[in-house]
């Protein structure tokens, strides 16, 4: 289908790269800055860094199942506002940001659960225990990020030159640095493959974007109606249950939302359980391929003949009790797969994050952070993001708990319990407090988490070029 020529895809040079199109680049860097109320000076620093952002069409393109390089000296730069900082630089936005409930709320705020109780956003994502924001890097309790950069660049060096360019900058126009976080692709030594800190082949399944190819795609990707990613692009077709999403504003349109979380993953904490989990005469790698769904190569368990490029060419239909996947596990929890239904096509991310801090080495155990800078695009936070870890990886009757997608129904069949997800979901005693007793006695002993901490934590939102500059400049955004 041809893309309309009103629509913002059919301009793809004007979205900010990152979102359609990876960076890549093996090094990144992330930086949460305030405005320091300063609205003059805010804008001045947008209308200057607006100028090095890059646009989709300045991303290199990415070979088949490759990744983008980036030779030195060369950087690729992406600009996140979040609601308090578009406030400071156009206050009449507010009125029509409070509609988006929590981008506005932000990772901190109150929040409406399903039954309207008054609670808080790290209440409905479990960011509690050593999770809550008490304890946060970035995005925690203190003064607002107001704008998050994202740099990517090749080589080390390319990367710590441009940060530090970015923050001279930035402090020049009496902005203050409030956190900066590197990240850096790790590879498996033998094949190259990216890899997260437990050992896993990252970087894998992504959806496909309607009317934006991208060689890059793994074969098998569901192509996802562009407005999941953008906004002002007509987006997936809903179910007329689900709540209406705000028409964006003008300015809003050609732009995405971005959430970003520094995950800490306890790498010797996970191996040790996968090393209990392990059945006689099963290994520790064996255990934790069946909590992820993927063995550490990346081979699917629901075809572990895939040949490379068709590590994401498969569903779990043949896999109704679970016993190729478990129900629990991560990639099963994510992304069921049901791609001819709603329920998956209206939960799809652009996942751009990557690992951050050094490889663990058991031989040489340390206690240096490290974990994944999770950062995706989207069109909706409540819809995607906040909606798979609340509703789906922290949720003991999912995915079965949508019985029919497996031609069954419920009357035939009382719901199962599936457990949560070993990589997000609570630990043991944190599920036992937020359950009823009969729920977590069912849970299968593998299917539990508290091996990922939240640390931090930034809702943005990434404005089309066009719309930086208007941002950057004094004219009301509401004509
Ligand atoms: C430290 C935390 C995390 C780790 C170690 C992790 C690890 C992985 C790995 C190894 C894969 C398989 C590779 C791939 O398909 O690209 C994967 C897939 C995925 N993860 Fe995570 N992940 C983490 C956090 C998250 C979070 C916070 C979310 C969203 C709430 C998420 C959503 C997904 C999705 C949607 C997929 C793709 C599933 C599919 O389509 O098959 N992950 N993750």
């Amino acid at each position: 289908m041809a893309t309309p020529a009103d629509s913002p895809l059919a301009r793809p040079e004007q979205i900010q790269g990152n979102i359609l199109r990876p960076f890549g680049g093996g090094h990144q860097a992330f930086l949460a800055l305030s405005f320091a109320n300063d609205q003059a000076g805010a804008r001045r620093w947008l209308a200057g860094v607006t100028a090095r952002v890059t646009g989709t069409i300045d991303v290199p393109p990415r070979a088949p199942r490759g990744e983008t390089r980036l030779v030195p000296g060369h950087t690729l730069l992406n600009v996140g506002l979040t609601a308090p900082g578009l406030v400071v630089l156009h206050p009449e936005t507010a009125g029509r940001l409070a509609a988006y409930e929590a981008f506005w709320a932000g990772p901190l705020g109150p929040r409406l659960d399903e039954a309207n109780r008054l609670t808080t956003t790290p209440a409905l994502l479990g960011d509690t225990g050593g999770s809550d924001p008490l304890h946060w890097v970035v995005g925690g309790v203190g003064p607002s990020v107001d704008a998050l950069l994202t740099i990517a660049a090749g080589d080390e060096q390319t990367i710590a030159d441009a940060v530090r360019r970015e923050l001279a900058d930035a402090t020049g126009a009496g902005l203050k640095e409030l956190y900066t976080q590197f990240g850096v692709v790790h590879r498996d030594e033998a094949d190259g493959h990216r890899i997260e800190h437990f050992g896993f082949a990252d970087g894998i399944s992504q959806p496909a974007v309607q009317g934006f190819p991208d060689p890059g795609a793994h074969f098998g990707s569901p192509v996802i109606a562009a407005g999941e990613f953008i906004l002002g692009c007509p987006g997936e077709r809903r179910p007329p249950t689900w709540k209406q999403r705000p028409v964006p504003a003008r300015w809003m349109q050609g732009g995405s939302f971005q959430v970003f979380r520094r995950l800490v993953q306890d790498v010797p904490g996970w191996w040790n359980r996968m090393a209990e989990l392990a059945a006689p005469g099963q290994t520790p790698q064996e255990a934790a391929a069946r909590a992820l769904g993927r063995r550490l190569d990346g081979k699917p368990l629901a075809r572990p003949d895939a040949k490379p490029g068709e590590e994401n060419d498969f569903t779990f239909a043949d896999d109704p009790d679970g016993e190729k996947t478990p129900f629990y596990a991560h990639i099963r929890k994510m992304n069921p797969r049901d791609d001819e239904v709603f329920r998956d096509r209206g939960r799809k991310m652009l996942r751009r994050g990557l690992p951050f801090g050094p490889v663990y080495d058991s031989e040489h155990p340390d206690n240096e952070p490290r974990g994944i800078a999770f950062n995706s695009y989207l069109s909706s936070i409540e819809d995607q993001y906040e909606f798979i870890q609340r509703s789906w990886a922290q949720a003991p009757g999912f995915p079965t708990s949508s019985l029919v997608a497996y031609g069954r129904s419920a009357a035939e069949e009382p719901p199962r319990i599936d457990g949560l997800d070993p990589v997000l979901g609570d630990k043991h005693e944190d599920a036992a407090r937020r359950l009823p007793a009969a729920v977590v006695n069912k849970i299968p002993k593998p299917a539990y988490g508290g091996f990922v901490t939240t640390t931090g934590a930034v809702y943005a939102f990434a404005p089309s070029l066009p719309a930086l500059h208007r941002l950057a400049g004094s004219e009301s955004l509401d004509s």
